[in-house]
């Protein structure tokens, strides 16, 4: 397995309180990889590091195998580099249709464009038919995405970031607000996702960080507290302290 991205001595503060303090952490490709770690840890500003929204006051973000530094992109080649981002809260066009949407997300990485030309193509509607498929939403192609469960907005979401086909996808607290048998779903859907890539996903869940079954890295005052199985990091005594005996 290649390393796809590696951040070390990572440090950034915001006035004067560090979030991240001397960070360092790899993924390889493909690779699934869990964040745990208590509210304020950094989770999120990891995230927003890597995807250029945030720039350190220290370290290296390296991506690919040409080693390019993250640092020196705007948020915009980040994602271009190949490198998707979902959010707490979906952000999916409502008026539009399931399959509205996902031809969106095909014809152009970064907007709205060129949707009637790319969905009347038969490429870009085979593709849009095994996206929704993945993402468990062939049966509602045709449905207007506002009228969606908030789970199946969340998958719809995911879908249109893997119509860009990303080397690197983050998600951010996906589990909230959903029914067991959403969770359930999304667990499959990124672990099928991780096959052909790399997959951050951060969760306070443990049952879902459970089935995702992947190796997990404890998140701690900015810090990597421990890292390993799911069963290594739950028994690390530091871990038990600051997170799971609250
Ligand atoms: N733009 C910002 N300006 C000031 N402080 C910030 C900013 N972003 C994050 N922080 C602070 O940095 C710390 C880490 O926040 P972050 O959102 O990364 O934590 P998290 O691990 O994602 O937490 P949660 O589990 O609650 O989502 C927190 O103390 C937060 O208040
Ligand atoms: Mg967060």
């Amino acid at each position: 397995m290649n390393t796809l991205l590696e951040l070390s001595g990572v440090s950034v503060s915001f006035d004067g309180f560090r979030a991240i303090n001397n960070l360092s952490f790899q993924i390889g490709e493909p690779e699934l990889r869990a964040i745990i770690g208590p509210n304020g840890a950094g989770k999120t500003t990891f995230m927003d590091i890597i995807t250029g929204k945030t720039r350190p006051d220290a370290g290296r973000v390296i991506f690919g195998e040409k080693s390019v530094s993250l640092l020196k992109m705007s948020e915009s080649q980040i994602a271009r580099s190949g490198i998707g981002r979902k959010f707490q809260k979906p952000t999916v066009f409502e008026a539009q249709t399931v399959r509205e949407n996902l031809a969106m997300a095909l014809s152009n990485p970064r907007g709205p464009f060129d949707v009637l030309i790319y969905r009347k193509t038969p490429t870009g509607a085979a593709r849009i038919e095994e996206i929704a498929d993945e993402i468990g939403l062939s049966d509602h192609l045709t449905r207007r995405s506002g009228e969606l469960s908030h789970g199946q907005k969340q998958w719809l979401e995911i879908g249109m970031l893997l119509a860009q086909d990303p080397r690197l996808l983050l998600v951010d607290e996906p589990a909230a607000g959903m029914t067991p048998a959403e969770r359930e779903h999304t667990t499959d859907l990124l672990k099928r996702a991780a096959q052909t890539r790399a997959v951050v996903v951060v969760e306070h869940d443990m049952e879902f960080v459970r089935r995702l079954d992947c190796k997990v890295t404890v998140l701690h005052e900015g810090s990597v507290l421990a890292e390993g199985s799911l069963d290594h990091v739950t028994k690390n005594k530091d871990v038990i302290d600051v997170y799971l005996g609250r």
